[in-house]
């Protein structure tokens, strides 16, 4: 018999994940702060504006309501689910109905889900890369296999058909698709959508979709539904969203997934037996986020696409780092490859990951390296703070590199 002690300690499913570089970034910024440093973030994917006040009163209200110190049903309070597929159908024109709609803890929680859901042990997955960090470790997380199809600036960041079809297996399940872009900013356009859609559609491959930033576009960039441009993916195709992003509430953690309804009733059936609700408040929150207007969306898009086009021309400014234009989302992501094997206070970084240390502990300014988003060469640094952090930030940047 095995003996306790012989035993790991902490099992080798979650052994294995990787700590979260954008966690780690933070946690070494504010260890600096907290010991008086002023330090400029970069790394935070968050807005920085406040939750709009009828979201707030609308939650102190629930607060106040003794039925919303209960257990809501697993897949959420029916008012906001039909809440979420009223919007869906206003705000990208995919049809779908309330019983089509999980509710869950945040879009991650959703993403989570839909890997457990869908991914036998072996079971591919096309993520083209660079990728939010939190996708290889979900699909690890449910035994699947991420394949990474890399991506350059040369094509924005946008991966293609031929691409996808090179990556393509006989074990190949899913795709997972993102635009806006974390950690990129790319939009892919409609035709690009509707390609890679029918694609799928014809492969029988299923396709998750995160349109968490889909109000968060600028210039003639324009967020389009995959499923709304190519009807044939919908029994195989789960659409990831959330409050989060929208509408400056990434504390309230109340994010969703849209699917076919066996997909929905497994994935509701696990939520059951993991974290049984979303919290009661957050979702009456949620249903006054949905039901208002996008005002304060609007305003807050304005503000990102300004600190955007000045972060964007403030990077390029710096020999060595070339950026695209951030065309969604909240992100600049720069290649700093001009940088690397450089003399840098007295140090020389060959890679991102050790470039970013130094920015850190000479500069005192933190952004997250590529290599958290299989991208290494090139880093992320996030536009959601005050116009004088950024033009300070990006000042110590060049000044350091200069
Ligand atoms: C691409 C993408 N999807 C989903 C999420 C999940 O957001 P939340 O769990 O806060 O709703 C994030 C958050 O950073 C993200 O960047």
């Amino acid at each position: 018999m095995t003996r306790i002690s012989e035993r790991l300690r902490v099992s080798r499913r979650i052994a294995a994940i990787t700590e979260s570089a954008t966690l780690a970034v933070d946690a070494k910024a504010k260890e600096l702060q907290a010991a008086g440093v002023s330090v400029i973030g970069f790394g935070a994917g968050e807005p920085d504006f406040p939750t709009a006040p009828h979201i707030v009163e609308a939650a102190i209200e629930a607060c106040r309501d003794e039925a919303m110190h209960r257990y809501t049903p697993s897949a959420g309070l029916p008012a906001l689910r039909a809440a979420i597929a009223r919007k869906t159908a206003r705000d990208s024109g995919f049809e779908c109905d309330a019983s089509q709609v999980l509710v869950t803890n945040g879009g991650k929680h959703a993403v989570f889900n839909a890997f457990q859901v869908l991914l036998d042990e072996g079971d591919e997955v096309l993520l083209p890369a660079p990728y939010w960090t939190t996708y290889p470790e979900t699909i690890a997380l449910a035994q699947g296999v991420p394949v990474v199809v890399p991506t350059t600036e040369a094509t924005s960041f946008r991966v293609t058909v031929d691409q996808l079809e090179r990556a393509r297996t006989e074990r190949t399940k899913a795709l997972l698709f993102v635009s806006p872009s974390n950690p990129t900013g790319t939009v892919y356009p409609p035709d690009l959508v509707a390609e890679i859609g029918t694609w799928a559609a014809e492969r029988g491959i299923w396709v998750v979709t995160d349109e968490i930033y889909e109000h968060l576009t600028y210039g003639k960039h324009r967020f389009t539904s995959m499923p709304t441009l190519v009807p044939a993916i919908t029994d195989s195709c789960i659409v990831i969203n959330g409050v989060a992003k929208t509408y400056a509430m990434t504390g309230w953690r109340v994010g969703w997934m849209i699917g076919p309804r066996d997909v929905i009733a497994a994935a509701t059936n696990l939520q059951s037996h993991s974290t049984s609700n979303v919290s009661n408040v957050s979702q009456r929150a949620a249903i006054a986020a949905l039901n208002g207007d996008l005002a304060a969306v609007t305003e807050m898009r304005a503000a990102f696409q300004r600190r955007g086009a000045m972060m964007h021309r403030l990077l390029n400014e710096i020999p060595g780092v070339e950026c695209v234009e951030p065309q969604g989302a909240f992100y600049c992501f720069p290649s700093f490859r001009g940088v690397l094997g450089r003399s840098i206070a007295g140090r020389v970084p060959t890679t991102t990951l050790e470039l970013c240390e130094i920015l850190l502990e000479e500069a005192h300014v933190a952004i997250v390296p590529g290599e958290a988003f299989g991208a290494p060469g090139y880093a992320r640094l996030s536009f959601a703070l005050g116009d004088d952090d950024i033009v300070e930030g990006i000042g110590r940047i060049a000044a350091l590199l200069g």
